[in-house]
This record gives C-alpha cells, structure tokens and sequence, in this order.
C-alpha cells in the first residue's frame, strides 16, 4: 500500500507531524518537488526537528528516505540538515537515497531570488528566499546543473562558468567567481555521492520486492505552481501530479491520497487569502496556534478554514481522506465560522476561481457554528471530543466531501485520533 501525504491549503498543514506518525507503516518515505522552503515539524525522541530535505521518516530507524528529481537541493542546506539530525543521535547512513536527476540550487540561485523579489517591489511574492524559483527557471530552461552532473567535473565546469557569467551580466553587483562555485560543487560531491542513484529504478524495485512507499509533498495545494493561486505560489507541483514526474512512478503506484489541513487556514507570503482575519481573532489564532514559518520565523497570516480552498484540493488530488490538524487550536472559541462559499462582486462562487484578481476580489461566506469550552488539546479518541467539535468535524466533511479519517490535537505523535473505521484505520489496520 503506497500513499501520497500532501498539503490541502497553502503549506504548514502539520505534513511532518502525520507523515513522522504514519511512517511506521511504511518502508520508504519519499519527498517529490520542493526544497528546503520547507519546514516540516516533527516532535521525537523528546525534541524538535524542522525537517527541510530530508522526507519526515528519517527519524524512524530502518526507513529508507528517498529524494526525488522533483526535488531541488541546495547540498549546503542538506548537509547542514544532516549534521543537525546526526548530533541529534539519528543514523542516516545508507538511508538515504539522492536522484541523480534533481535539480541543484547553486550560490548564484540564491542571489537572484532576493534580486528577483526586490525588482518585484509591491507586487513581490514573499519567497523563503532560498533560490527556490530560480532554480525550477534553470531546470526549465534546459541549462540546470543536475546532482548526476557532479559526477563529471570537467564537462560541469564550462556549463558552471557560462552560467555564472550569465548571471554576473544580470546581476551588476555581483562578484560570484565560477571557479569557488566549482570548488563548492567538488566537496558537495565527495559527500554526496553515496547516496546518489536512479530513484525511479530504485523504487519500481522496492515495489516488486513488496516495499511499501509514503510519498510526501512539500508546500499545498494553493501554493503548486499551476494549481494554485498563481504567481503567488512556490515554483513545482505540490498537488498529486509532481509524485509521478518528481520520483518516477507511474500513477497506479498510488493507492491513497491523504491531505493535510489545519482545523482553520494560514498562508505565509503575499497573495490572496479570502478568510484572512486581521484583528483580534487573528491575533488569537497565531499566538495559540504558534503560527511563525518553521523556515523563516515570519508570521503567518491567519484566518478562518476555508472550505473553498480544501474542496478544490479535494478534486485536485481525488483526496480520500483528510487529515485535520491544529483541532486544539480552536479550543475556547465561542463560536467558529467556515466559509462555504465566496461573493465576488455580487456573484456567489461555490468553486475556486482560477484568476488571482478575481480571487483577491472574493468575499467569504460564513456558516456559523458553536465552539466549545472543554479542551481538545491532547485528546486520543474520538469519542472524547466535546459535542460541538465533533459537531464542526462533521459539517467540515460534509462541505468538502471526504472524512477527516486522522484527527490532531497537538503537535507529538501521541496527540491524534485515527477514526475506527476510516480509510486510514483500513490502510494501516487499527479498526
Ligand atoms: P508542515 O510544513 O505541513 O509540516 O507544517 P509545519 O511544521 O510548518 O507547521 C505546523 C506546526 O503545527 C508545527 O509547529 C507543528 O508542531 C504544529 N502542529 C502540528 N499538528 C498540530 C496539532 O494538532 N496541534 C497543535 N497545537 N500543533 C500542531
Ligand atoms: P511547507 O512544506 C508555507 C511560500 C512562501 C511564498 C511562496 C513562494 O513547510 O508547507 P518559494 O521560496 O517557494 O519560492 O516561496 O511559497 N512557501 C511556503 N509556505 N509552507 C511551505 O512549505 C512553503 N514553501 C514555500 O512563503 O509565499
Ligand atoms: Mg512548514
């Protein structure tokens, strides 16, 4: 059984919690687009991990962790992440295992997206600021520099030159030499090459050997570049698609696609965010919800769950299930509004309208529901939920359409409900 994990909103769902949570039911666990934008919680082994390369079950001992083509690597970024979950006493050893075909972000990537977001001035999009878009630029236009490449250091080093002059003509400040570029790349290699190999091979194998895979995506539905609210979105496919082109598996290899979403919607960044609550309340939700970017510390913008939004991630991704995060975040509420709909200049729109413009314009529209006093924070069964947040839960999978088969109520593995009879029960055998 091969299941997808990825983001139902615009990132930071909780993905490394439930994929951490999950991987014991796996053999493989496989990160598909992305880069070290991403910042994945996981709470093990009494302390915290912000997983950024490496997939979220590299911290279960005997999982071997895969990072697909789809993936672009800044090799100081996964060094420097390896170091860290190492002195943390995890073994990576042969664990891991590179595509030679994932893209690499090079120093140069790094300068033009802060070049990139200050000439966009008022219309910038708030990047991690990583080299993230520029390096998807050069992988598009057939000039990337792949992991693979490392491996040929005389014919690498003309295309490093031409592209690093390239880029000194764009960028006038700057002094970036091909030759320390190549230096870099010569020490990335020598650490990385054991782990380098043909992922999609790897992977047809272990699914013949019976192997079972986790694929996990990084970012969410509304921030993938062709499905989400574009040009306010990060540069690879988050949604389902980027599993078969970012590791090389053919789409019968997925069994089950389980998203992720918070009990109420953040974004960080620019862009649209129709439920996006300013005041107070916003406050409220950020301060109990401890909404600061994993990566980049900046606050998160905060607002009510957008049902909208998580039910056009539902047909994206044909979602069997949800898992529903943050539940306890929403503790001692007296009352919580889910928007089931948007207005758009007098228009009520049920379906999330393709154009940024049109969606900036959009208005939400409320359906109001009681909160509850008594605490979520920490429950482990169902049934122990107060009335009304069973209550929310339901209506929530009636307006998108799927059941929300996990349930969090806190940020450690401990602190979630898998339903009895969901599709989550069935896969990973807990009815
Ligand atoms: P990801 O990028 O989707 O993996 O999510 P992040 O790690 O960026 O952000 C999710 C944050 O919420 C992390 O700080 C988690 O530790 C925390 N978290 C996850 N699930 C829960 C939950 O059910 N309740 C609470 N209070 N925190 C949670
Ligand atoms: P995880 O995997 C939330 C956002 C950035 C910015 C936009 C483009 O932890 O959920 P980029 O650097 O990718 O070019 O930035 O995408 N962004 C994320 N927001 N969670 C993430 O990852 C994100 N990765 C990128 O804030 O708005
Ligand atoms: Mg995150």
């Amino acid at each position: 059984m091969n299941i997808a994990v990825l983001g139902a909103q615009w990132g930071d769902e909780g993905k490394g919690k439930i994929v951490d949570l999950l991987t014991p039911n796996f053999s493989i666990v496989g990160r598909y687009q992305g880069g070290h934008n991403a910042g994945h919680t996981v709470y093990a082994n009494g302390r915290k991990f912000v997983l950024r390369l490496l997939p979220s079950g590299i911290l279960h001992d005997g999982i071997t962790c895969v990072i697909g083509n789809g993936v672009v690597v800044d090799p100081q970024a996964l060094f420097a992440e390896i170091d860290e979950v190492e002195s943390a006493g995890v073994k990576i050893g042969d664990r891991l295992i590179i595509s030679d075909k994932a893209h690499l972000i090079l120093p140069y990537h790094r300068e033009l997206d802060l070049l990139s977001e200050a000439r966009r001035g008022e219309r910038k999009i708030g990047t991690t600021s990583r080299g993230i878009g520029p390096a998807y630029e050069d992988k598009i236009a057939r000039r990337g520099v792949r992991v693979g490449d490392l491996a040929n250091m005389d014919a690498l080093a003309s295309a490093v030159q031409h592209n690093v002059a390239a880029r000194n003509r764009i960028i006038p400040e700057s002094t970036m030499d091909a030759g320390q570029v190549m230096e870099e790349l010569r020490k990335a290699w020598e650490r990385m090459s054991p782990w380098v190999a043909d992922v999609s091979l790897f992977l047809a194998r272990a699914r013949a050997a019976g192997r079972s895979i986790m694929f996990e995506g990084a970012q969410g539905t509304l921030l993938d570049i062709d499905h989400g609210t574009y040009p306010y979105v990060t540069s690879s496919n988050a949604t389902i698609g980027g599993v078969c082109t970012g590791l090389g598996v053919p789409p019968r290899a997925i069994d089950g696609v389980v998203g992720v979403a918070k009990a109420y919607t953040t974004r960080v960044g620019e862009g649209a965010l129709p439920t996006e609550l300013t005041g107070e309340m916003g406050n409220r939700l950020r301060e109990t919800g401890q909404e600061f970017g994993a990566v980049t510390g900046r606050p998160r913008r905060c607002g009510w769950y957008d049902a909208v939004a998580v039910r056009y991630a539902v047909r994206v991704n044909g979602l069997d299930a949800l898992a529903l995060t943050k539940l306890d975040v929403l503790d001692g509420l007296s009352e919580l509004q889910i928007c089931t709909s948007y207005r758009c200049h007098g228009t009520i729109l049920t379906e999330m309208p393709g154009d940024h413009a049109q969606l900036s314009a959009c208005e939400p529209v409320y359906e109001t529901l009681p909160g509850w006093d008594a605490p979520t924070a920490g429950i482990r069964r169902f049934e122990e939920l107060p009335r009304e947040a069973t209550a929310y839960i339901a209506r929530l999978e009636e307006i998108t359409g799927v059941p929300a088969a996990i349930v969090s109520t806190g940020s450690k593995r401990e602190d979630t409900i898998i339903r009895a009879h969901s599709v989550a029960a069935k896969w990973f055998g807990r009815n």
